[in-house]
């Protein structure tokens, strides 16, 4: 394993947060339509007894108010183009995990998912960000999972990737994205299956402050996370499973759009400075996604 990725406080040692070089916000954000969106098996707990419940006039709503306040947070949303018989493509978080290295250079790894009838949305994305000018890296063992940015997440405003593994990611995955990118990864296991991407329970929300579902994480994880941010929130499981409050997406540390009905959360996000702006995501939830995940944003 590379010096460049940490899996316990140990391996810090002369690491610290202030010598990390800054990372631009990202410029703009990619969304997928919800054309073909359904809930077809159960790949995570949220999932069961959901088949074949999706409401798909409400979920395009919730769709369409989500890119809405993208907007509102003032950035620019592209599409790429759904692809029929891809239900889950509306995630569009998972895929690839996409960045720029020190040289400005845009780079875009893509993901090797656990489940076949994800496997199938990948190359959709390689063609876009090939076409977008995005340098694309394949990851070299084709037989080690990595679920793109729902388990690596930069950040905020600097280059530095906390790397999710345990269910969907394999840890093997970050050595190679940490070179790709040219930053370094801290590693964090996920021992909780409700929480099977890191998305879904550590939420960035300044460079100072993060909010985490506490026991989705190991010991050790946990050590690393509050060893790096010096404020640490954290949700409660109803806020957190029924409200996913953690998959937040927060732009630029300045606006978090949150599932409606996580007062808490909410609070805590305002507290830190965040505009917040609520949206229901209901007909998401029950794919065992919400806000954070419906798009990638772009660099
Ligand atoms: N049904 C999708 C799956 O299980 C949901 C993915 C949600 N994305 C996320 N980053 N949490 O793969």
């Amino acid at each position: 394993m590379s010096r460049n990725v940490y899996r316990t406080v140990t391996d810090l040692k002369g690491f610290s947060l202030k010598n990390c070089p800054s990372m631009p916000d990202p410029s703009g954000v990619l969304m997928c339509a919800p054309d073909f969106y359904d809930v077809l098996d159960v790949k995570n707990p949220f999932m069961a007894g959901q088949v074949g419940t999706v409401n798909r006039g409400l979920a395009r709503r919730q769709w369409e108010e989500v890119k809405a306040s993208f907007e509102a947070a003032g950035k620019t949303v592209t599409l790429i183009d759904p692809v029929p018989g891809l239900e889950d493509m509306v995630f569009c978080a998972n895929q690839t995990f996409v960045g720029v290295d020190p040289k400005m250079e845009k780079v875009c790894v893509l993901g090797q998912m656990r489940h076949s009838s994800r496997k199938r949305e990948v190359p959709a994305f390689e063609a876009w960000f090939k076409d977008h000018g995005y340098r694309i890296v394949k990851l070299k063992d084709s037989g080690v999972s990595f679920e793109g940015s729902g388990d690596a997440i930069w950040h905020p405003g600097k280059r530095l990737i906390w790397g999710g593994h345990g269910f969907r990611s394999q840890h093997e995955a970050y050595d190679e994205v940490a070179r790709a990118v040219e930053s370094p990864v801290v590693l964090l296991k996920l021992v909780n299956e409700r929480f099977y991407h890191l998305d879904t329970c550590f939420c960035p929300l300044t460079s100072e402050a993060v909010l985490i579902y506490p026991s989705a994480f190991d010991a050790a994880s946990l050590e690393l996370i509050l060893k790096i941010f010096p404020i640490v929130l954290t949700a409660s499981e109803g806020e957190a499973v029924r409200s996913m409050a953690c998959n937040a997406a927060v732009v630029d540390a300045k606006t978090a759009i949150l599932q409606k009905g996580a007062a808490s959360v909410s609070r805590h996000m305002s507290v830190m400075g965040l505009k917040v702006l609520e949206v229901d995501t209901s007909e998401y939830i029950k794919s065992g996604g919400s806000v954070y995940c419906m798009k990638m944003f772009l660099y």
